[in-house]
């Protein structure tokens, strides 16, 4: 850790411990809040985050270019599912640097024209990132209707065509819209509540403090936490001492999409399993840190020094979506989701622009060759090729 990222994470602690001493201990998900977003020492707020030169973890669009290209034929298809929308808004959660926006218009969809693309980033310094790889605009120029009228004289008229327009912000849009909302890797950030299976019972994780540590600390969890836990258990037998994420979170955000997505799907793709796995495993292993690229410590330690990541409850997220309103309409690996999208055809002209050029070595002979190589980190069983791909259908209301 460098010398500042120690001092931030001993800020941090110190700040927190002040909190519980003031107010007891607080939930898990508000210490991974302070952890993650705390706007002086989180990790993300200070700039951690995805990228593989300089990032603390790979995320897919990070690997190059090719997810995005596959993004933006799913989103061809979605956008012609809906009947060719003029303006379509796609809506990005949890957008990072803007890498797969980039590589997502870099593609040239044939939604391009009818395109409003809006970043919805929570950390500000990844936000100013972004303007390194898009024109971005502001954001009423993405999401309300833009007008045009060559006589001064003459009402304006919606102009149709008029993509692809850019935006970002810091979070979900506040007016309706009919498209679809990406989130790549944002679900498994979302901070999370904590139980422990007890005799007949469940107890929450919650954070104390013993002298001027952070400890966990173990209280009856009140009935709103104990009926969530018992969705995300559903099919999960759990011993006395067993642990279990609770992503209330997750809930709440699925609630505010559906609030806005009038007509359309969202997208979400992120480390996902069900309960029964999960309890399987235990919290070692849903519960995880990154750092630099290596995994990171205790949770607990160094607050806003690491990235902390939870696998997402399958049957929470499905149960979450459907009472939120949406239809759970396609459920798979990311493996098998690119391959649906035609990721093999890709690799294949890649193959044959090296096999044909690799004696100039030239950049396109560079490119068709790093198209092979990025289709085998995709799609990795063992890694990026597992994550769980998961769309939800939105229909009139
Ligand atoms: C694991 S990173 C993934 C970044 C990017 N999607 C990628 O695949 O490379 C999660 C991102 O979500 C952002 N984030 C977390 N909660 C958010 C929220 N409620 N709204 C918008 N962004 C959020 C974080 O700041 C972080 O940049």
């Amino acid at each position: 850790m460098s010398p500042n990222r120690h001092t931030l994470a001993e800020m941090l602690t110190e700040k927190l411990a002040d909190r519980i001493r003031r107010g007891g201990p607080i939930t898990f998900a508000e210490f991974q809040d302070a952890a993650l977003y705390d706007p002086e020492t989180g990790f993300f707020t200070t700039g951690g985050g995805a990228g593989r030169v300089g990032g603390d973890f790979v995320t897919s669009p990070e690997v190059g270019s090719l997810f995005g290209t596959l993004v933006a034929r799913y989103l061809d298809g979605a956008w012609r599912r809906l009947g060719e929308p003029d303006p379509f808004v796609v809506v990005e959660a949890g957008a990072g640097r803007g890498k797969l926006a980039a590589d997502v218009l870099s593609a040239v969809p044939a939604c391009a024209p009818a395109l409003r693309y809006v970043l919805v980033e929570r950390a500000a310094i990844l936000r100013t990132e972004q303007r390194r790889l898009l024109r971005i605009e502001p954001a009423d120029e993405a999401l309300g209707p833009v007008l045009r009228s060559a006589d001064p004289d003459e009402d304006d008229e919606l102009a149709p065509g008029t993509g692809p327009i850019v935006a970002s912000i810091d979070e979900l849009p506040g007016i309706a819209f009919e498209g679809v909302v990406v989130a790549n890797e944002l679900l498994d950030n979302l901070p999370v509540r904590i139980v422990e299976r007890s005799d007949g019972r469940w107890v929450e994780v919650r954070v104390g403090l013993a002298g001027d540590d952070l400890v966990e600390v173990l209280i009856d969890a009140d009935p709103g936490l104990a009926a969530e836990a018992d969705v995300v258990a559903a099919a999960a037998p759990l011993e006395v001492g067993g642990r279990l994420p609770v992503p209330t979170a997750i809930a709440d955000w699925l609630a505010t999409v559906a609030g806005v997505l009038r007509r359309g799907e969202v997208l979400l793709v992120d480390y996902a399993g069900d309960g029964a796995g999960l309890a399987a495993r235990g919290q070692r292993q849903w519960l995880r840190t990154y750092r630099r690229h290596d995994r990171g410590g205790d949770p607990l330690v160094a607050p806003g020094s690491q990235d902390i990541t939870c696998d997402v409850p399958l049957e929470y997220l499905r149960s979450t979506a459907i009472r939120a309103g949406f239809v759970v309409a396609e459920e798979s690996s990311q493996a098998a989701w690119l391959t649906d999208l035609g990721v093999e055809a890709l690799v294949e002209e890649g193959r044959a622009v090296w096999r044909e050029r690799a004696h100039l070595g030239d950049l396109a002979a560079i490119a068709g060759r790093s198209r092979v190589g990025e289709a085998g980190a995709l799609l990795d069983p063992d890694g990026l090729g597992a994550h769980q791909v998961i769309t939800l259908e939105r229909t009139v209301r």
